[in-house]
């Protein structure tokens, strides 16, 4: 009989790993918890973890009177499982759930809609302007000349206040809106914009290692901005930030530790939040995957 070859052993012993492995794997001792399973998405369309049912840990979704959902002075947490939706007024068709609104003491709305066949939108009030962000599905965009945009998941449109428009959907679509009252300024206007978040460049974000685009423009007619903000896996903020802007964020991927005054929470895709002016704020990206958010943010207006 030969010798066996170093190959040989090589492979026999790397055999026996996987079987091992395979063994450890099967009872479960090593396999991490079965939440965790899902990061593999490369099949999945991308936010479909906003949408999906299946958001609470499965354990969890039963229990009586549970929820993540938080509402104080300085700050809010608006997580799936509390969502409620109903008809949303002027539009046909169309459910919306309100998780931001001045109730709570924002200048702006966020909401999701949810359009089906045959929907429609309504318009903003006069001198409202609207930021609309495609979750899932894919809308349709017409101005008052009949000239058209489909918008499909990851693009957005900005309508700038009295702009005339309409959105329909022919099947089911889940729309993140943005809307407030247009701050003018002399000799400025706005404009309409169409994007995509994938068309949109990187930009600079000194002493920050986070990713960063800007769905609008950086200058002056715009009196808010929705940034897009991508963090690996142990990726935080270095800034522990205190600002007179407000915030409105939608946590579109991953998952991580959101910190608000002095509150900790554990935060996913789906997850709402408000921040209020000057509430302190930090986040941690943690899991296997990409967390990505859509953050707006008031900016050039002197807050007098
Ligand atoms: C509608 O969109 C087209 C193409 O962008 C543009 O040329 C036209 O001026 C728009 N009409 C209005 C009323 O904004």
């Amino acid at each position: 009989m030969e010798n066996p070859s170093l190959p040989g052993l090589l492979l026999s012993f790397f055999t026996l790993l996987s079987v091992f492995n395979q063994v450890l794997g099967d009872e479960g001792f090593c396999s991490a918890p079965s939440i965790l399973d899902q990061a593999d998405t490369s099949s999945k369309p991308l936010y479909w973890k906003v949408t999906s049912p299946t958001l609470s840990p499965s354990h969890l979704q039963d229990l009586p009177g549970f929820t993540r959902s938080v509402y104080k002075r300085d700050h809010a947490l608006i997580t799936p499982e509390s969502h409620v939706f109903s008809p949303l007024p002027d539009w046909e068709n169309t459910l919306g759930a309100y998780l931001i609104t001045p109730a709570m003491g924002s200048h702006f709305v966020m909401y999701l809609a949810k359009m089906q066949e045959n929907s429609k939108s309504g318009l903003p009030p006069a001198g409202v302007e609207r930021l609309i962000f495609v979750i899932q599905g894919a809308v349709t965009l017409t101005n008052s000349s009949g000239i058209s945009n489909k918008l499909m998941v990851d693009s957005y449109a900005y309508l700038p206040p009295n702009f005339e428009h309409s959105l329909k959907c022919d099947g089911s679509t889940t729309l993140a809106i943005f809307e407030r009252r247009y701050a003018c300024l002399d000799n400025h206007i706005t404009e309409r914009i169409v994007g995509s978040t994938d068309k949109l460049p990187l930009l600079e974000t000194p002493g920050e290692v986070f990713e960063l685009r800007k769905l609008l423009p950086a200058s002056m007619p715009y009196d808010f901005n929705i940034h897009i903000m991508d963090f690996q896996p142990g990726e935080f903020l270095n800034v522990k930030e205190v600002h007179y802007n407000q915030h409105g964020l939608l946590l579109l991927e991953g998952q991580g530790i959101y910190r608000l005054g002095d509150s900790w929470y554990s935060v996913q895709a789906g997850d709402v939040i408000w921040m209020a002016p000057f509430v302190p704020q930090w986040y941690a990206a943690l899991g296997k995957t990409r967390s990505r958010y859509l953050l707006y943010k008031d900016v050039n207006r002197n807050p007098l």
